[in-house]
């Protein structure tokens, strides 16, 4: 899914830093949660309802563990080192419990979906366990856990979509915001957890997210970010229009919102990806033009075995239309190095898909077996793990190239930037991003805010960066 952070290897930092919410109206709360997330962006938009759901309960926002009343981690399942990262830092909260036995420590997303009650005896700390369709029970759960009884619900749903909870907007820069679109997914590739942890797709009401979407417009935000595993395949039912909304008919809907919000989404599979999309992007300017395609191998019969239903050859002619439909528009990937059985000529075979797809960003892991998925159960974890590193570093080598010649590409062109804020380094200069979602920073010039529109001249650039000047 679409990051927010620069180029990256590895599992969590993928979708930007854990975070704890703001602590807005901190004082107002006599009761306070605390919220850490990892994973994908999914994620960061659930703690986003958790947090609605919370507040409703009269729990308020704190980063401060020790004033927390209770103690939540929105965890990730992809790879092992996601679980790992979470017991590490659930060893850190049980110190915080340790000294204030009357916290609870609470458990939510993927890991307590694939773990369940597991989790109880593993953890003997943790107090309650919720899965991601389980959120609307937190209140019950909460109660249960207060009496000291272990609360867990990991019910997966058909029909859950949290569409009527209005997110509460942790740690949000003002100017981005998530709006989810649908959950689950029914893909099935063969490497990934997820449809074990997050269950059946299922697309939220239209009307809901157009509403949600300007809502963020009203609040002053610029940029939404429409979530789900699958986009493309999002379908909803207008019962009373007699209308089936699709993918691009939303991405339209939202993009008429105004032409000053501009529209992300990811994550797009690439056999679902529609002409259609890419005509409606095309049409809207603030449809931004970037499109995270994952490709996972570059090689046929591998693909094949991730079961990701298309070839090689079909995923550079949806490469090529792309251009054709959007020329300038962004690419990005994801990659696996050393799945089951891949040979040398077959990883080989994913470099050249790389070159040939001149993919902007990729985030790029080498192969995790996960317990209960369809490969952990067909085939053969046989790559050695030296092997599935080695090859990692070499397709992180060749993006690294990759990365710095699109980039150049950019020298003395102008972009349209959305301002986003100081930049990390330095202060002095701020930073946003092209609708090809580059990062671009630049001399902060006085009076500027974040979420104004500015024109960048791009004058240099490392791998990671675009640096310019702003345009009059
Ligand atoms: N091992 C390594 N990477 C994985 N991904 C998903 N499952 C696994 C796994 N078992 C990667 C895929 C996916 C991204 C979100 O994480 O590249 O697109
Ligand atoms: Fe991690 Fe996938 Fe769950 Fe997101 S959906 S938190 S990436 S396992």
């Amino acid at each position: 899914m679409l990051d927010l952070s620069t180029q990256k290897i590895q599992d969590e930092s993928r979708q930007g830093e854990a975070y704890a919410p703001f602590a807005n109206d901190e004082n107002l709360y006599k009761k306070h949660f605390y919220i850490e997330s990892y994973g994908c962006q999914m994620n960061f938009a659930d703690s986003e309802i958790v947090a609605s759901i919370l507040q409703e309960q009269g729990f308020g926002a704190t980063r401060n563990l020790e004033k927390a009343d209770l103690i939540f981690i929105n965890t990730c399942s992809i790879r092992e080192k996601a679980e790992q990262t979470v017991r590490k830092r659930l060893t850190d909260f049980k110190k915080v419990k340790k000294a204030n036995p009357g916290l609870l420590i609470g458990v939510l997303g993927c890991m307590a979906e694939r773990l369940k009650a597991k989790f109880l005896e593993e953890e003997k700390l943790v107090d309650l366990v919720v899965g991601p369709d389980a959120y609307r029970s937190l209140p019950a759960l909460i109660e249960e856990a207060e009496t000291g009884q272990k609360a867990v619900n990991v019910l997966l749903s058909r029909e859950e979509t949290y569409a009527d909870i209005a997110p509460v907007r942790l740690d949000s820069n003002g100017v981005s915001g998530f709006v989810s679109i649908m959950r689950g997914c029914n893909n099935m590739c063969s490497f990934c957890v997820v449809p074990f942890t997050r269950g059946r797709e299922r697309s939220r009401d239209a009307a809901s997210i157009v509403a949600e979407c300007e809502a963020l417009y009203q609040d002053g935000y610029r940029e939404v970010v429409l979530l789900g595993q699958n986009v493309d395949s999002y379908h909803f039912l207008n019962e009373a229009a007699d209308e089936t909304i699709t993918f691009a008919r939303l991405l339209e809907k939202v993009a008429l919102i105004s032409p000053e919000l501009r529209v992300r989404f990811s994550t797009s599979h690439p056999k679902d990806i529609t002409d259609e999309v890419l005509y409606t992007m095309a049409k809207y300017e603030n449809i931004c033009k970037y499109i995270h395609l994952p490709v996972q191998s570059g090689n046929s019969r591998i693909l094949q075995l991730m079961n990701r239903t298309y070839t090689r050859e079909w995923y550079m002619a949806k490469v090529d239309r792309i251009r054709e439909i959007l020329p300038g528009c962004g690419i990005s990937s994801d990659i696996i190095t050393g799945f089951c059985t891949e040979t040398e000529e077959e990883h080989q075979d994913t470099m050249r898909i790389m070159e040939y797809s001149r993919y902007d960003l990729s985030y790029m892991f080498f192969y995790s077996e996960r317990p209960g998925t369809l490969a952990a159960r067909r085939y053969t974890d046989d790559i050695p793990l030296e092997t599935k590193k080695r090859r990692l570093a070499e397709v992180v080598a060749l993006q690294g190239r990759l990365s710095r010649e699109s980039n150049e590409r950019d020298l003395g062109k102008t972009f349209q930037v959305l301002v986003e804020g100081p930049s990390k380094k330095n202060p002095l200069e701020w930073m946003g991003r092209s609708s090809q979602n580059k990062v671009i920073v630049f001399p902060k010039p006085d009076g500027l805010q974040k979420a104004q529109y500015v024109n960048v001249e791009v004058t240099d650039c490392t791998q990671a960066t675009l640096i310019g000047k702003i345009r009059p």
